[in-house]
């Protein structure tokens, strides 16, 4: 039997480099999807596999280039048994300082993106089953200051993900999604400022920021048959952000 395909978006870098490391590791071939064509091209030759990758460059929000990614997977590999909505961007404002085209972009890209990516690869994927893994945040579980655009977004992928699960679950399709907390990639390093940092420290119980493979861990899972009856469900990587309440900081002062 030939091996299982997953189609990873925002590859070149960060979780979903990780990510596809875990795959392979798993024995799976990946197909890796990116905007940004000179990173894309560095991670996949550092790889090194070659017979199990593939390098698409394309911007999730062009249903055409998206379409023509698939196309090149139909081509070379013949199957797709999971897809990982992971591109995303970030841009942290006040509800004043952000303008139309920031907010656009923003819901182009986090929640118009897994949308049509989804909708292009569910008649390959319906062909055998699969899952689909969509990366939310814990910015869309509970709101806070500065992201009124891309907590909104995830929000709305968090439904959209629901949404999926209602209609593509009845075709053998599982859909999910994983909300990281906190992880120390280039996304965080351009919005997580020093205050933002300690507003962390003294909110997650775990105390720390999460890595790259914890968020992977958890993606292979629910994209694996060891999840078949996990559908529609919102899986935090969180360090415990989402399940708490007050109590910690007074905790940390003693
Ligand atoms: N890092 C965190 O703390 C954190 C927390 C919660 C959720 N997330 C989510 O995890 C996902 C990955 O984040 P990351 O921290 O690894 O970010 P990152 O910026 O390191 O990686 C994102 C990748 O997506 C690609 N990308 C961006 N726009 C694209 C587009 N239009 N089409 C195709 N590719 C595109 C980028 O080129 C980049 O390679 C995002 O959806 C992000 O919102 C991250």
């Amino acid at each position: 039997m030939s091996k299982k395909l997953v189609l990873v978006t925002g590859a070149a870098r960060g979780i979903e480099l990780a990510t596809t490391r875990k795959f392979l590791a798993e024995g799976w071939q990946v197909a890796m999807l990116d905007i940004d064509t000179e990173t894309l091209s560095a991670s996949y030759d550092a790889l090194g596999v070659p017979d199990d990758t593939l390098a698409i460059e394309a911007d999730v929000a062009e249903p055409d280039q998206v379409a023509a990614g698939i196309q090149a997977i139909t081509q070379r590999f013949g199957r797709i048994d999971a897809l990982v909505n992971n591109a995303g961007i970030a841009d942290f404002q006040t509800i004043e300082d952000t303008d139309f085209e920031v907010w656009s972009r923003i819901m182009a890209v986090n929640l118009s993106g897994p949308f049509i990516c989804t909708k292009a690869c569910t008649p390959l994927i319906m062909q055998q089953g699969g899952a689909v893994v969509n990366i939310v945040s814990i910015s869309g579980l509970r709101a806070s200051t500065l992201r009124v655009a891309y907590g909104t977004s995830k929000a709305g992928l968090i439904h959209l993900t629901k949404q999926q699960a209602a209609e593509l679950g009845n075709k053998g399709i599982r859909v999910n999604a994983v909300a990281p907390g906190p992880v120390d990639t280039e996304m965080a390093k351009k919005v997580h400022s020093p205050e933002i940092r300690a507003d962390y420290h003294d909110v997650i119980p775990l105390n720390r920021y999460g890595l790259e493979e914890e968020i992977a861990e958890a993606v292979f899972f629910l994209s694996s048959d060891k999840a078949s009856y996990i559908n529609g469900q919102v899986l935090a990587v969180d360090g415990g952000f989402e399940s708490t309440g007050i109590g910690l900081v007074s905790l940390r002062k003693e």
